[in-house]
């Protein structure tokens, strides 16, 4: 049984993985010489355990020299103190992140020209919205977010464990240019000066250092924010319009929010992370031996009725859901947690606001090629 998948090509994972939660929570992939984690209790142990670590990405020389800095700068790829340095960054920016504007963003993705025929939600709206709110709350003008929007799918590749030469093209055609336009605009942000401050009195790292674990790290909130935010914007959809879930009457702000922590409990973007045995681990009645591969299955773990009651249905009303693992939890657990609850609520109640009727095209949904993440390729909706 291989526990590594891509998500296009199967397509119910959640019967796999409760039959694995049950039988063989902590199992020994040896095709693909990797552990995989299925349980809640096992997945929750690991990610709080700190020899249970990030693997590094390896330097590839082919990358060029902007994509090189941003891989060895982000918080998300880092361990120990340089994870530490990236991680204050990452959250004083991240502070700084407003949900405003998300109306307007919706509006000019939206307009009506556009609404007289079907439109593709995960085109249109999905892979847009997350990147331009990162994008407006930081006062980038709108030709760098255009053209950050626009090249970010490319960019967004950095993160993939193995690149084809193909990837590191893409990434290196937009990596330099991404970096230069963040760079200009970071010396502009109102905060500048005191971040860099605040990071050198607590590390002794240079300031030539600092400047670029800033510059990294915001363009990692925009990384970070494409395929996960764009996943929650397609399957809350998915949920909402799904017919059990959608009754528009009855449908207010509290009743979405709860409506989109479900989903990210039930049907998750991101299913699974990796990690690497930095010592032995003993676990349930495993040893894990140092430098072995891990695979944590959170959207496995998520359904475990060892943790969720009735855990294959999909209930708003539980009263546990938001203790799912789609975020992660420990130190490398998500830092945008409400915001994109929060992006995700305001977008479905700005459909449910403006149109009296939300149709979906009967076709099946198709997922990315992707192992890591369960994301629509093409959501194809009417608004009248
Ligand atoms: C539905 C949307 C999202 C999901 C499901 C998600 C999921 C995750 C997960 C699972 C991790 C931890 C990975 C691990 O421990 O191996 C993570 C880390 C992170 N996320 Fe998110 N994310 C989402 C949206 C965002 C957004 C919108 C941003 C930024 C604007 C963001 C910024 C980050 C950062 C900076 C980290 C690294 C934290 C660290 O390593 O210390 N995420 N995210």
């Amino acid at each position: 049984m291989s526990a590594i998948f891509l998500q296009s090509e199967v397509e119910n994972p959640y019967s796999f993985y409760q039959k694995m939660t049950k039988e063989q929570p902590v199992y020994w992939d040896e095709t693909n010489k990797i552990w995989a984690i299925y349980s809640y209790a096992a997945c929750v142990e690991l990610l709080n355990n700190t020899a249970a670590t990030i693997p590094v990405l390896t330097a590839n020389n082919e990358l060029n020299r902007s994509a090189t800095t941003i891989i060895e700068n982000l918080a998300r790829l880092s361990n120990g103190i340089q994870h530490e340095i990236a991680k204050e960054t990452a959250q004083i920016l991240f502070s700084y992140l407003k949900t405003v504007g998300i109306h307007t963003i919706l509006e000019e993705l939206l307009p009506e020209r556009l609404l007289q025929n079907q439109i593709n939600w995960v085109d249109l709206v999905c892979k847009k919205l997350p990147v331009l709110t990162v994008l407006k709350s930081f006062d980038f003008n709108k030709k760098d977010s255009d053209f950050i929007c626009k090249k970010i799918a490319q960019l967004v590749k950095i993160m993939q464990p193995h690149k084809t030469a193909e990837a590191i093209e893409e990434i290196n055609k937009v990596a330099e240019e991404i970096y230069s336009i963040t760079e200009r605009h970071f010396v502009t942000l109102p905060f500048y000066e005191a971040l860099i401050r605040k990071i050198s009195d607590l590390y002794p790292i240079s300031q030539t250092e600092i400047f670029s674990i800033c510059v990294s790290n915001l363009i990692g909130l925009f990384i970070q924010s494409y395929d996960a935010g764009s996943g929650l914007l397609s399957n809350s959809l998915l949920q909402l319009l799904s017919k059990e879930n959608f009754s528009k009457d009855k449908v207010d702000k509290i009743c979405i929010q709860k409506m989109v922590v479900e989903t990210l409990r039930f049907d998750p973007p991101i299913h699974n992370t990796r990690r690497i045995a930095s010592k032995d681990i003993q676990l349930n009645n495993s040893t894990i031996k140092k430098n072995d591969s891990l695979l944590l299955v959170l959207a496995a773990a998520n359904r475990d009725p060892n943790h969720f009651a009735n855990a294959m249905n999909f209930d708003t009303e539980r009263n546990n859901n938001h203790d799912h693992l789609t975020f992660g939890t420990g130190g490398h657990m998500c830092l945008a947690k409400h915001f994109s609850v929060t992006i995700a609520t305001e977008t479905l109640y700005y459909l449910v606001d403006n149109y009296k009727n939300i149709s979906i095209s009967g076709n099946e949904i198709e997922y990315e090629p992707m192992i890591n993440a369960r994301l629509p390729k093409a959501i194809w909706i009417s608004l009248l």
